[in-house]
Order: structure tokens, then C-alpha cells, then sequence
């Protein structure tokens, strides 16, 4: 495993849409035990593919709620409930946070690395999580979802 270089916002790559994933190969396998190493590395609770310059659809979620990471390739938000409104941030943009608005839970197909389909379900902060990363995917920024950016004092 080695740690990547986290691609900083205003870099272009953040803004493409990324491709499906059509091989789950090695490759694939490095990519996202790089992802996870880099995620923990950072101290994050998600990490996009486009996020380490990789235009492809693959995330790692980490919400630190015991139940390790969680890879997503091709992952479809298929159901959505409810809403939240917190303070968001991203490891794209460090030390910038806004308040965003996001489902309160939602349900996600995706594959694993092994190209084996599941769904999970997040509410809260892994539902928050889910939606970030599969905004990057997207070339979708938190900051596009801004509706109100926090003044320094309240972070
Ligand atoms: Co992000």
C-alpha cells in the first residue's frame, strides 16, 4: 500500500465526471487499498478516486463507527429520505467548512472490489459521506451545495 497525493480543489480533474469502473482487477484492488491508507492517513471520512487523480468511479467511507471501511465502485444512490443540515468539509479543501444539506439516510448500490454487487444503507453522517464521495464522482463539490459558508469564529 502506498499513500497518494490528495489533488487540492481548483485543479481541473476535481470537475470531470469520472467512468465506470469496468475492471475489477489488481489494479482496482491497489487503487482502492491506496484510497483507505490515504483516508486514514488524512484523519478523512471519505476519499473519491478523482480526490487522488483517478478519473474513475471508485470511494472509500470511513465514518469511524467500528465498522471499518467501506469500498463503493460504480456506486448509485437508489434511495434517499428526510434531510439534514451540517457542517461539511472536504480533504480537497482543508480547513474550509460550509453547511450543507443532504438526505438524513440513504440506501446505495454499488460493487465491491471483486465486482460482487451490494447495497448499504447510511443515515447521518455515513448518509452525508455517501453523498459527498458520490458527488466527486460527478465532478459535484461541496461547496456547489453551499448554503451558507460558516464564519472562522464558529467553526
Ligand atoms: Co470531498
Amino acid at each position: 500500500m502506498a499513500l497518494r497525493e490528495i489533488v487540492k480543489f481548483g485543479e481541473d480533474i476535481l470537475r470531470k465526471k469520472c467512468r465506470e469502473v469496468t475492471a475489477f482487477d489488481e489494479k482496482l484492488a491497489t487503487l482502492l487499498d491506496d484510497m483507505a491508507e490515504t483516508l486514514r492517513n488524512a484523519d478523512g471520512v471519505g476519499l473519491a478516486a478523482p480526490q487522488v487523480g483517478i478519473l474513475r468511479r471508485a470511494v472509500v467511507v470511513d465514518v469511524r463507527d467500528g465498522k471499518g471501511t467501506i469500498e463503493l465502485v460504480n456506486p448509485v444512490i437508489i434511495e434517499q429520505e428526510g434531510v439534514q443540515v451540517g457542517n461539511e468539509g472536504c480533504l480537497s479543501a482543508p480547513g474550509e467548512w460550509c453547511e450543507v444539506e443532504r438526505p438524513m439516510r440513504v440506501t446505495v448500490k454499488a460493487f465491491d472490489r471483486t465486482g460482487k454487487e451490494f447495497t448499504v444503507k447510511g443515515e447521518g453522517l455515513l448518509a452525508r459521506a455517501l453523498c459527498h464521495e458520490t458527488d466527486h464522482l460527478e465532478g459535484v463539490l461541496f461547496t456547489d451545495r453551499v448554503k451558507q459558508v460558516i464564519p472562522e469564529g464558529r467553526r
